[in-house]
């Protein structure tokens, strides 16, 4: 795949204002995302995924702020797009499936009615029956019957409720897709049914698509290319199957050992110690107290980043050290 990006980032970085100084909560995060590709964002929780595609959204409220970097969607310039152009963005071009989303979902409005709101407010001229059967048609896009149109959140199961959010996010067909842990909630069976639905949609618009997940093993399946964050930073970015099948920094590696090797099936239940404050943020590599390899460099010289034979980027002083 080498298609011109659907999305570019370059030098992301968005700072939360504390009483003790800014927490770097994004610092530096680069990636490209091409039609129809899809990739994983996995990490700690606090390592700044949620933060990375709300910035993509320009959806960064106070105290937070983008620091600094660019995105570029097709030929706007998010960060310097005006505001009216990024709502006009939203959904038409890059659309997000929030984290918790099912609770985002409005209590007192049909499911039809929420769709037909979003269709109206990006500026629909169709007649009434005819949004209803266009909202019909993306409602069986994402496997529901048109009555379930006609139902209320409350009366939805969570993976129905799931289906819903994803409906919403393509509606306005876009050319990214933001898909925030839109599973984390749901059972194996329903998560594997609702990611499914998620890649055909996908498929059909060929869309390019950005899942944050802590479940390695789903990622491994879903994701083309896989980007792993630690502290605000991807520390690894790469391809699938080479980053599983070596895994190159300290910490995917740890991230991998820790899923059950019988089958690699479950969560991933996190590896010892805590990630660094992101306001003082420990001098040199911020993983170096955490890590096993780390020696006297890794404690004073910040890592730059490395690119890979295979066109993976690490971010390890050792990044390409046999064993
Ligand atoms: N509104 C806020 N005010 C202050 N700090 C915030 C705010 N939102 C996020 N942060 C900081 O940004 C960091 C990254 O948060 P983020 O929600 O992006 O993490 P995440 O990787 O999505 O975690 P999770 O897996 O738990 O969803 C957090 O450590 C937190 O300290
Ligand atoms: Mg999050």
């Amino acid at each position: 795949m080498s298609a011109a990006p659907v999305l570019s980032v370059e030098d992301l970085a968005v700072h939360f204002a504390t009483p003790k100084g800014p927490a770097r909560a994004v610092d530096g995060v680069t990636f490209a995302l091409e039609p129809g590709q899809r990739l994983g964002l996995v990490g700690e929780s606090g390592s700044g995924k949620s933060t990375t595609v709300l910035a993509l959204m320009r959806m960064i409220r106070p105290p937070g702020r983008i620091a600094r970097g660019h995105v570029r969607l097709g030929d706007v310039d998010m960060l310097a797009a005006s505001p009216s152009e990024v709502r006009q963005s939203r959904f038409s071009r890059i659309a997000l499936v929030p984290q918790g989303a099912m609770n985002a979902l409005n209590p007192v409005l049909s499911v039809a009615a929420q769709i037909d709101d979003l269709l109206l407010a990006h500026g629909s001229a169709e007649a009434k029956t005819a949004r209803r059967a266009r909202i019909d048609a993306l409602l069986d896009g994402v496997g529901l019957k048109a009555e379930t149109g006609d139902l209320f959140p409350h009366q939805l199961s969570g993976g129905m409720k799931q289906r819903v959010c994803i409906a919403m996010a393509v509606a306005l067909s876009p050319s990214v897709i933001l898909a925030d842990e839109p599973t984390s909630a749901l059972d194996v069976i329903v998560q594997k049914q609702v990611l499914r639905t998620l890649i055909g949609v996908q498929k059909r618009l060929g869309a390019g698509v950005i899942l944050i997940g802590h479940d390695m093993a789903l990622m491994a399946q879903f994701a083309h290319v896989v980007g792993v964050m630690y502290a605000g930073q991807l520390v690894e970015i790469g391809p699938t199957k080479a980053l599983f099948a070596d895994p190159r920094h300290p910490y995917t590696r740890m991230l991998i050992a820790s899923l059950p090797s019988f089958e690699r099936r479950f969560t991933f239940r996190g590896i010892p110690g805590l990630p660094p404050s992101l306001v003082d943020r420990p001098e040199g590599c911020p993983f170096h107290p955490r890590c096993p390899r780390a020696d006297a460099r890794c404690r004073v010289e910040t890592p730059a980043e490395q690119t890979l034979a295979d066109g993976r980027r690490v971010r390890c002083h050792y990044a390409t050290e046999v064993g």
